[in-house]
């Protein structure tokens, strides 16, 4: 008897806490909806828990730390940036591009991804057009230099890679991000530039000058690897 009416009453004290419950996610549904994808592109998250996921799945491979100063040669839009700097805080970047149009649409994603997250992202961040043979970054103060999706499309290599032992300091590590082919012959699904084959890759890295200190599987099917050198010269 007392155990029903424990059981009634805690039933009777449900019946407002979930009414509570439905307002609070219709609400949350629209808070969502109403946040606009600054455009129409697959890559942006639909919630906070969607960011955590890419960047314990991949991002934290790039290993930036808090307070460092970061360049990121063809950064794009920055959204992997600004997603890696939800989690690690104090970063001064420079997001280095060719392509003015990419750089613009760096603030409405900062926008976005700042609404999504209900707070501002603590982090500098710098936006620098760069030309196909130099990035046109200041040298020697740079603890991480991220090529992420970009080494592959790079078309004069040599400059740009030489350039990079300039813009490093004196700790400073170089992270290539990149989805290796299998077998011979691969190209890249969006852009159509061939696969990097591994060893060739390396032969070329070691050729401008860079020591290979670790490399890390990010994601399997499509062998996206990241790899850590420093510079040897
Ligand atoms: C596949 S996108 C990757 C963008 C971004 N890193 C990302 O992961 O979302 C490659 C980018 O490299 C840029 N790019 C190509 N050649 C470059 C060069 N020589 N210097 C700087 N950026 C370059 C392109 O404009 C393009 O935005």
């Amino acid at each position: 008897m007392w155990a029903m009416s424990m059981h009634n009453q805690t039933t009777q004290m449900n019946i407002p806490l979930r009414g509570l419950f439905l307002i609070l996610c219709v609400a949350l549904i629209f808070s969502c909806s109403s946040i606009n994808k600054p455009y129409n592109y697959k890559r942006f998250p639909d919630n906070y828990a969607e960011i955590k996921h890419e960047y314990e799945t991949y991002y934290h491979l790039t290993a930036c730390k808090p307070g460092e100063t970061i360049a990121s040669i063809g950064a794009g839009d920055g959204i992997t940036e600004i997603q890696i700097s939800c989690f690690v805080e104090g970063i001064t970047w420079y997001l280095e591009e060719i392509d003015s149009s990419r750089l613009y649409q760096f603030e409405d994603v900062l926008t976005y991804h700042e609404k999504l997250i209900g707070s501002s992202i603590k982090a500098d961040f710098n936006l620098v057009m760069g030309t196909e043979n130099s990035t046109d970054l200041p040298h020697g103060i740079f603890d991480r230099v991220l090529m992420l999706n970009v080494f592959h499309e790079i078309e004069y290599r040599e400059g740009i890679m030489t350039e990079i032992h300039q813009l490093l300091n004196e700790d400073g590590v170089l992270i290539i991000m990149e989805r290796i082919g299998k077998k011979a012959g691969e190209i890249h699904g969006d852009c159509k530039y061939p696969k990097l084959m591994e060893p060739g890759f390396l032969q070329e890295m070691n050729d401008y000058g860079f020591i290979l200190k670790s490399e890390q599987l990010g994601e399997e099917m499509s062998n996206l690897m990241f790899y850590t050198f420093e510079s040897k010269i």
